[in-house]
């Protein structure tokens, strides 16, 4: 599906096919095993394809910026904040530093309550709508804490894909509640990326260094990667 994404097609066309028919979409893997590079090519799919995407990509260095990563969300739908209740226009505009926020303290429960609404009017306006969330470990705690709570409170929700980094100890928690649907409606598949085979990793180190290495040596170098 695309060109720079080697020996991935597999899982993209089974990853693509879950979001489409509505299952949320976890990509589950060790460090630096791929997971970032298949979740952007789901992305490219999408926006090719014509779907609306709602994402985020937090850092490390953006888990201390309250509202950030929400606010990439929910940046597509400004255009709905006039149609929102008074106190979760103003939780919108705060999180989206739009309009006047008179510097009062935010109610957290009126920006998750702001994030429900917009996401339920979205799901309504477009059903190929994909939410994605890329090294969801790096969301500030409460752009993290409205988005489940959204997700908690949607009747429908939008097809959602987020990566997951494995292996840590303790072991990193499902991202977004995924796991944690309380209607019951909406069930996770977890997709685990596997370590691409030695001549998959041989076409990346051939495209990004140029000239040939051994077989022993791409071999070693799966191994051990
Ligand atoms: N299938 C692939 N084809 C080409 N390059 C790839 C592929 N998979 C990964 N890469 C490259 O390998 C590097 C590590 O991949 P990536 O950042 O996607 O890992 P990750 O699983 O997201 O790691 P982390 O858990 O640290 O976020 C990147 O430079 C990426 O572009
Ligand atoms: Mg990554």
């Amino acid at each position: 599906m695309d060109a720079a994404l080697v020996g991935r097609d597999a899982v993209v066309e089974r990853v693509w096919r879950a979001l489409a028919a509505g299952t949320p979409v976890l990509l589950d893997g060790p460090s630096g095993i791929g997971k970032t590079a298949l979740w952007r090519a789901v992305l490219d799919h999408a926006r090719r394809t014509g779907w609306r995407l709602l994402s985020a990509a937090p850092t490390e260095a953006e888990t201390a910026l309250p509202y950030a990563a929400l606010a990439d969300v929910l940046r597509p739908l400004v255009d709905a904040l006039p149609g929102l209740p008074a106190p979760q226009r103003a939780a919108a505009d705060m999180v989206l530093l739009t309009g006047e926020h008179d510097g009062a303290a935010v109610d957290e429960r009126a920006v998750g309550a702001a994030t429900r609404t917009l996401l339920d009017t979205a799901v309504t306006d477009t059903p190929r709508l994909l939410l994605a969330v890329d090294d969801p470990q790096w969301l500030d705690p409460p752009s993290a804490r409205a988005l489940r709570f959204a997700l908690r409170r949607l009747s429908r929700w939008p097809a959602v894909l987020a990566t997951h980094r494995t292996g840590g100890n303790p072991p990193a928690p499902v991202p977004l509640g995924l796991d944690d649907d309380p209607t019951g409606r909406h069930p996770l598949l977890r997709a685990d990326v596997p370590p691409l085979p030695a001549p998959d990793l041989h076409r990346i180190l051939q495209a990004r260094l140029g000239g040939t290495l051994s077989r022993p040596l791409v071999e070693r170098l799966a191994r051990d990667a």
